[in-house]
């Protein structure tokens, strides 16, 4: 039987809703993980670090009991955010980023920013402070075609902003294209990136070959097969500026499975069997650790954790759950589409 034991994982993008949703899907997290990066896109979003403060408590309520799982907050940027409010935020250690949506980019973001110009002073402070901001790359400008967002993000919106305030440090989440990869392997420094483990499986014809399947539908939306391989290239490379964020974001099935439904995948669950799987075919199980476990804290100045999870793999199929039952409905999970036989050892 082969096994490998790392550092306990992180992840550096994640939804965990509220209430219901949240009791319902935490445990699927911190079974795994010791901290998560927490998006802020409720509704009403977190946007002041008052609001990330009730949150966390929220959040560290609903944990199963004898889970010794970390929330890393983080705040909703708008046009209004006050400087002196996200600085408190960072010296009581309470936030770890700050979010960026451009307004309209996602589920929940139609409070976020349409001019980056009333967001300047935040950012500009953000980078006196040393405080990342965390990216939704996708301009969402009505004539860009979906698929090229991020592509013309990153020329019109985020260059831009770098070469301004090259001292702020930038994680561009969730990066889905070729592009973004190269954009963040040219960069000098202040730039990293996030991946998630379904756009390392899936490619655009998942959503809509042999019927349209909302289950695979997410923002950013999966691209062509070379940007997948540019993702799974980057993510299995050991190159520090590449971190798991698996941007787990669950919704009921109702709002999955209809005339149109949201976006987000839910990968809480089985992320790590399926990133053990990739990481194999790829030939870099050596790299997993770096990716899932040591990057992302380097990258955002924490410590490494210090217990050690082991993924064994077993001759036969580990099975999840097609759907968890969250107090709030049930929620499909993520089906890579092959069978799994990396476990997390329990
Ligand atoms: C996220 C959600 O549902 O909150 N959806 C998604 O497809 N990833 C929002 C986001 O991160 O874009
Ligand atoms: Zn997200």
């Amino acid at each position: 039987m082969q096994s490998i034991t790392i550092r306990r994982p992180d992840d550096w993008h994640l939804h965990l809703r509220d209430g219901a949703m949240l009791e319902g899907v935490i445990g699927d997290t911190s079974r795994d993980f010791a901290r998560a990066i927490i998006m802020p896109n409720l509704v009403p979003p977190v946007v002041t670090t008052a609001d990330a403060e009730a949150y966390r408590a929220r959040i560290i309520a609903a944990l199963p009991k004898g889970d010794k799982f970390q929330p890393l907050m983080t705040l909703y940027l708008t046009e209004h955010t006050n400087p002196d409010d996200v600085e408190a935020g960072k010296t009581s250690g309470l936030i770890t980023a700050v979010k960026l949506y451009p307004a309209g980019a996602t589920t929940n973001s139609h409070g976020g920013v349409r001019d980056i110009e009333k967001a300047i002073p935040v950012l500009e402070r953000m980078a006196k402070i040393g405080l990342p901001l965390c990216v939704h790359g996708e301009v969402t400008t009505p004539e860009v075609d979906i698929f090229d967002r991020e592509a013309v993000f990153i020329e019109t919106v985020l260059d831009p902003l770098r070469k301004r305030l090259p001292e702020l440090k930038v994680t561009m989440e969730h990066v889905t294209t070729k592009d973004g990869i190269d954009y963040i392997k040219s960069a000098k420094a202040n730039l990293a990136g996030s991946i998630t483990t379904h756009h390392l499986i899936i490619n655009r014809n998942a959503i809509l070959v042999g019927g349209i399947r909302p289950h695979y539908y997410c923002l950013p939306v999966a691209k062509r097969e070379n940007h997948r391989l540019a993702l799974r290239a980057a993510a299995t490379s050991g190159d520090p500026r590449f971190f798991l964020g698996t941007d787990s974001a669950p919704h009921v099935d109702p709002l999955k499975e209809c005339a149109c439904g949201c976006a987000g995948i839910y990968t809480s669950i089985n992320t790590m069997s399926c990133l053990a799987h990739v990481f194999e075919q790829e030939s870099a199980l050596d790299k997993l650790e770096a990716f899932a476990s040591l990057n992302g804290p380097a990258w955002y100045g924490l410590p490494v954790n210090e217990e050690r999870i082991t993924l064994v793999k077993r001759k036969e199929t580990v099975n999840f759950p097609g759907k968890v039952e969250t107090g709030a409905g049930l929620v499909t999970v993520f089906d890579p589409m092959f069978p799994l036989h990396w476990d997390v050892e329990r």
